[in-house]
């Protein structure tokens, strides 16, 4: 059955062609396909949790599903775990669906963590940072035992870095950071905005987005250099963390498991 498509409204006189139309029509059903990817993926990883675990709880539009699946489990088959959020956000969606949440202090680890990823390349290095909480997703990944990802197969790449490399910087002195970053880099860096303001991280500090290119052959160096510079808080690449991906794609989900 086709995909109901509601379009905004066409002004009348509007120069709108065909070809406009039917350009919205293929990107609103590109959409709905890719919100069912990330739906695929995020209930599949599910699969990782078992009853008594300390679960790590990611951030952003894929492992919303798994955290609403989990709070499903929850309620339908009695499944008995703790989450610990990355993110404000993530904590505001878990406490709304009943999911019953400890800090991270108060325990002795997690058994694991779910989590996005804007990239992983074959190697399951990764690039996160695109929902800007990847100071505390990295807090929480060290400190699990098995860190999960969940994605539509648009972020498997063979070499990291065509999405811009979110990086967490203080306030103090913030342009001097990012010229350090570009002359490191040697490539733009641009501090990210939200409705026209810079973006505050739940940290209280800036991202600043590095536009490299997809030219981090060796992001375990790359990640060694930037968190030199005295205004990094943290970089957003995850090296030798990550177990498995979990990677919906066309042809059904596929689950990863580093050898
Ligand atoms: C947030 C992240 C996200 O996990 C990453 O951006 C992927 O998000 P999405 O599933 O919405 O594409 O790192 O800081």
């Amino acid at each position: 059955m086709l995909p109901l498509i509601i379009l905004p409204p066409l002004k009348i006189g509007a120069k709108k062609t065909l070809k406009n139309i039917l350009h919205q029509i293929t990107l609103v059903i590109l959409m709905q396909d890719i919100e069912a990817l990330k739906k695929e993926a995020g209930i599949k990883a599910c699969e990782y949790v078992q009853n008594g675990m300390k679960v790590g709880l990611g951030t952003g539009s894929t492992v919303k599903y798994t955290i609403i699946e989990l709070a499903r489990r929850i309620i339908e088959e009695g499944l008995e775990i703790t989450g610990v959020p990355t993110s404000l956000a993530t904590k505001e969606l878990a406490e709304s669906l009943g999911i019953s949440l400890i800090e991270l202090d108060q325990t002795n680890g997690l058994d694991i963590v779910i989590d996005g990823a804007d990239e992983f390349d074959p190697s399951f290095q990764l690039i996160k940072g695109g929902g800007a909480a990847l100071l505390r997703e990295k807090i929480v990944a060290q400190a699990s035992n098995k860190m999960v990802v969940v994605a539509d197969d648009r972020k498997q790449v063979t070499t990291l870095g065509q999405f811009p490399l979110p990086i967490e910087i203080n306030l103090f002195c913030a342009g001097t950071t990012v010229k350090q970053i570009e002359k490191l880099l040697n490539c733009d860096v641009k501090i990210r905005k939200q409705d026209g303001k810079e973006l505050k991280t739940d940290n209280g500090n800036l991202i600043a987005d590095a536009f490299t290119g997809p030219k981090i052959a060796d992001p375990v160096s790359i990640e060694t250099d930037i968190l030199k510079i005295a205004g990094v808080v943290q970089v957003g690449l995850f090296n030798n963390m990550c177990d498995v991906v979990i990677v919906a794609g066309k042809n059904g989900v596929e689950v990863l498991e580093k050898q």
